[in-house]
């Protein structure tokens, strides 16, 4: 889901820096000295005029190689893998996930029956493992996102008159199919993978599910409500994109784009009005404030402020309630992948998907108590957040939104830390942070002591807004920075980065793309989102907005290390219309979990018209977002 608004406030683009081409030309010349100096294989390629990839440099362990058939890049209504591997259809939007769900209905969907079902708009993917037999893992707890509805293709006979056709109960259908899915799974006698329909962890997390507000902002004036005069319960998670496991085994579900659940008009000297305007609320793209206060900005005004934050589920517990962590900020959360600093401070890398957003990370005060999972159910109450700058030099300044710091005061608007995090936007503003080409996943990786960060695309930035971090104007396809923490310390306040490509097509010297030359005809992509690394340290990254480039979009893996540093090998294709989400392997490496979204939502698409049936294929059926899980046929791990 694309929010077309964008960053308009301050942070101009590098113009308040001086001379930001020879910024760029300073860039530029210290990465063609550090490229001479690489090994060879890892050249420009044609149409660039600048050094290609580089080698890593300093010294950290290297990834494996990938070895499978690439596919090809093509246009199709149903999925692709390589020669050798399998897909089970693991689960599908409307499947029973406990022993009394109702057999799933398009023709007749209740609220209360999708409440017991597998929610719509799979995105992020979290496994726990749970058991391992011969080295083998055959059992575990997975974690997904619903990140949202796609109305015109859920309900039967809806376009013609929508708006109006909508009704309370459809929206408490789409409330009910948003949040997540908490499931034990298991692998059976044939290898493949299945729910555990019935078991005891099993729960749906909706738009309705009762939660707990905590953290620095808990309680503040501008989260109470007249439903929740405390400022500290709210009803429901929205937009739930990517997300994360933590070290001690809770699912974390990031809140993305909550304006588009709103409805109403605020006057202009409405005192929410200015921080509305900058995260687009209300977005009018659902029309459950026509039935719901707390949906409609004229009666709830404070209520868009109990949502874009990152919740916290305790997935063993189905009776515990979610905790909406606020010391994490408040922004268009795309996700919440941590790890441990070598000090044992846990640290989360975070998105703000929006065109000229930003990029953050948050270092837990306290430190990571293996074993003792009680000792760690708190820890992100309390710690600093950071946002990044990327300087035109190589380095990364991680700068803290910590209150009565800099700009962060009494005399710019905020009255303590809670302030600062209902409005990190803002505050990042203040403190001067880089305006990126739309941040989603930001992907740590323990093995290289790295942060990989998907740059989507952002076809607005100008010519005059080109910076070293954000190299190309009208970037249509994106680029995938790395992140390296002096000497794998993760909770670092100063970094270095280095762009590891600029995707779209080689070959079209328009483009501006930078990929390894190793990289085929079918090994390039567009659009990077979401992304894993498999338990060989090797990077996986799935896009949306591929199609932009004529190719459905899928999974590629993409060299870190080496000869193969910044060559893509295409290993899964969507079919027509979806999105790859929450790539997410076992820790044997022996499956790859794929979240295939929206599938059928072409251009036009309705329920009576979508641009594919996947995965089912049936008339009576509409598409369904459906979990694959990909496997080898002899077990081995994938991409060896
Ligand atoms: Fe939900 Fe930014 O993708
Ligand atoms: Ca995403
Ligand atoms: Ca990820
Ligand atoms: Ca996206």
């Amino acid at each position: 889901m694309i929010d077309q608004s964008e960053n308009t406030s301050v942070n101009p683009h590098s113009e308040s820096r001086p001379g930001i081409q020879d910024l760029i030309a300073e860039r530029l010349s210290r990465r063609s000295f550090l490229a001479a100096g690489a090994a060879a294989g890892a050249v420009g390629v044609a149409g660039c005029t600048q050094a290609g990839p580089e080698q890593a440099g300093d010294g950290g362990p290297h990834a494996g190689s990938v070895s499978f058939s690439e596919i090809t890049r093509d246009v199709s209504d149903t999925i692709a893998y390589p020669d050798g591997y399998g897909a089970d259809l693991l689960i599908r939007w409307g499947d029973a996930l406990f022993a009394d769900s109702p057999a799933f209905n398009p023709e007749s969907q209740s609220a209360a029956a999708q409440a017991r079902q597998f929610g719509y708009n799979n995105d992020y993917i979290g496994f726990i493992e749970m058991d391992r037999i011969d080295g083998r893992v055959t059992r575990g707890i997975l974690c997904v996102n619903h990140e949202y509805t796609n109305t015109l293709l859920m309900f039967p006979g809806i376009a013609e008159s929508f708006p109006d056709s909508m009704t309370a109960e459809l929206c408490a259908v789409e409330q009910a199919a948003h949040g997540g899915t908490i499931m034990e799974i298991e692998r059976g006698a044939d290898g493949a993978w299945a729910p555990v329909v019935g078991s005891p962890v099993n729960r749906r997390v909706t738009a309705r599910t009762p939660m707990q507000i905590t953290g620095p902002a808990a309680g503040h004036q501008r989260l109470r409500t007249n439903a929740d005069p405390t400022g500290t319960r709210v009803f429901g998670t929205i937009n739930n994109c990517a997300g994360g496991i933590t070290p001690w085994g809770t699912y974390l579900m990031a809140e993305e784009n909550f304006n588009g659940y709103f409805l109403g008009d605020l006057a202009d000297d409405h005192p929410e009005a200015a921080n509305h305007a900058r995260y687009g609320v209300p977005g009018g793209w659902y029309q459950w404030g026509r039935f719901e206060d707390r949906f409609n900005l004229n009666a709830e005004p404070r209520e868009p402020n109990r949502f874009g934050w990152v919740v916290e589920v305790d997935p063993r517990d189905p009776s515990s309630t979610p905790k909406k962590r606020t010391a994490l900020g408040r922004f268009k959360h795309e996700g919440a992948e941590s790890v441990v600093a070598p000090d044992g401070r846990v640290v989360l890398y975070m998105g703000d998907d929006q065109r000229f957003d930003y990029v953050y990370k948050f270092v837990t005060a306290g430190t990571f108590a293996p074993g003792d999972r009680a000792a760690n159910m708190n820890l992100l109450d309390d710690g600093t957040l950071y946002v990044a700058r990327f300087d035109a030099d190589g380095t990364l300044a991680w700068l803290p939104l910590t209150f009565g710091t800099g700009p962060l005061t009494e005399a710019n608007g905020f009255d303590g830390q809670g302030e600062v995090l209902i409005e990190a936007r803002r505050a990042a503003d203040l403190l001067g942070a880089t305006p990126m080409d739309r941040p989603e996943d930001v992907e740590p990786s323990p093995q290289t002591g790295r942060a990989y960060v998907m740059l989507t695309n952002n076809h607005r930035r100008t010519e005059d807004q080109v910076d070293a971090a954000n190299p190309r104007a009208e970037n249509w396809h994106g680029h995938i920075i790395e992140i390296i923490e002096p000497d794998g310390d993760f909770a670092a306040t100063s970094s270095r980065w280095e762009i590891l490509v600029r995707c779209g097509d080689p070959s079209d010297p328009e483009a501006g793309a930078m990929w390894n030359p190793a990289t085929s005809e079918n090994g390039w992509f567009g659009s990077p989102d979401n992304c894993a690394i498999d338990p060989d340290g090797r990077l996986w990254v799935a896009t949306d907005g591929n199609p932009r480039t004529g190719a459905n979009d899928g999974i590629w893996s993409l060299g870190l290390e080496g000869e193969e540093r910044g060559a893509g090998r295409a290993f899964f294709r969507a079919p027509a219309g979806a999105e790859v989400c929450g790539p997410k392997f076992t820790g044997d490496g022996r499956t790859l979990f794929a979240a295939v979204q929206h599938p059928g939502d072409t251009d036009g698409a309705t329920y009576e018209a979508p641009g594919t049936r996947w995965p089912d294929f049936d008339d009576a059926m509409p598409p369904r977002p459906s979990v694959v899980a990909l496997r080898k046929h002899d077990d081995g791990p994938v991409g060896s």
